[in-house]
């Protein structure tokens, strides 16, 4: 049985399903948030150490005001009202992506970030404002300006996703079968997990299914 340190979630279809169910796109990212703390839950019931979190990315930008608006006013929401919880629930919180947004936004992540610090039993990366190509440009200048060598182990050393190992699973709800510029070098070994459902529709019982189904994938990892 493989070992499941590391999930990844690229949290694909939330408009769609609002549109289809409620009329609105908004109303299907307030229900993707109920899938997030329910996969949460189901993370630390299985023991996993790493979930990453697709919320926003570099190109998100490019969305109608309002929408982003609400998108981060609901993160807002979110880490005021839980993350005493999710300290006390000894989680840590790591955002990756560049935090260029509202002041009170940036200040409440860096505080939820420096909270919950030292915590140990799950780390949820939450990629806003992310994209892995300027990740790796980023990574790439600094090994240059400290003149370093260009190898595997320097790289890894100057990406956001340090010290975090490579997920095990990606998981990319919506019926979508692409990487959208998330996590290119880390995924390279990745078992992924294209799905159907939109996200604000993936249950519990999918996540678990996807873990049994990865448990009894041979990895080999290149080798035979
Ligand atoms: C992609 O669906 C989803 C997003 C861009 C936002 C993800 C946000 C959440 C799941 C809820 C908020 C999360 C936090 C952490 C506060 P889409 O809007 O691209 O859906 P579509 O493909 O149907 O248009």
């Amino acid at each position: 049985m493989n070992p499941l340190k590391h999930v990844a979630i690229i949290m694909d279809g939330n408009g769609r399903w609002g549109l289809k169910y409620k009329n609105s796109r908004n109303a299907g990212h307030k229900a993707g948030l109920e899938t997030v703390e329910t996969v949460i839950k189901e993370t630390i019931k299985n023991k996993i150490n790493f979930l990453t979190l697709f919320a926003f990315s570099t190109e998100n930008w490019k969305r109608p005001k309002k929408e982003i608006n609400y998108l981060f006013n609901l993160l807002e929401n979110f880490l005021i009202n839980r993350i005493e919880e999710l300290h006390k629930n000894n989680i840590k919180l790591k955002i990756l992506g560049s935090k260029k947004f509202s002041p009170k936004l940036n200040k409440l992540l860096n505080y939820s970030e420096k909270k919950t610090s030292k915590n140990n039993k799950l780390q949820i990366n939450l990629a806003l404002n992310y994209g892995s190509k300027l990740e790796l440009i980023n990574a790439f200048k600094k090994i240059f300006s400290s003149n370093k060598k260009i190898n595997e182990k320097n790289i890894e050393k100057y990406l956001q996703t340090k010290d975090i190992p490579d997920p095990d699973i990606l998981i990319r709800t919506g019926n979508t079968k692409r990487l959208s510029n998330f996590l290119l070098w880390q995924l390279a070994y990745t078992e992924i997990f294209f799905e159907k459902k939109l996200w604000p529709a993936f249950t519990k019982k999918d996540f678990k299914r996807i873990i049994k189904e990865y448990k009894d994938i041979k990895r080999n990892f290149g080798k035979i």
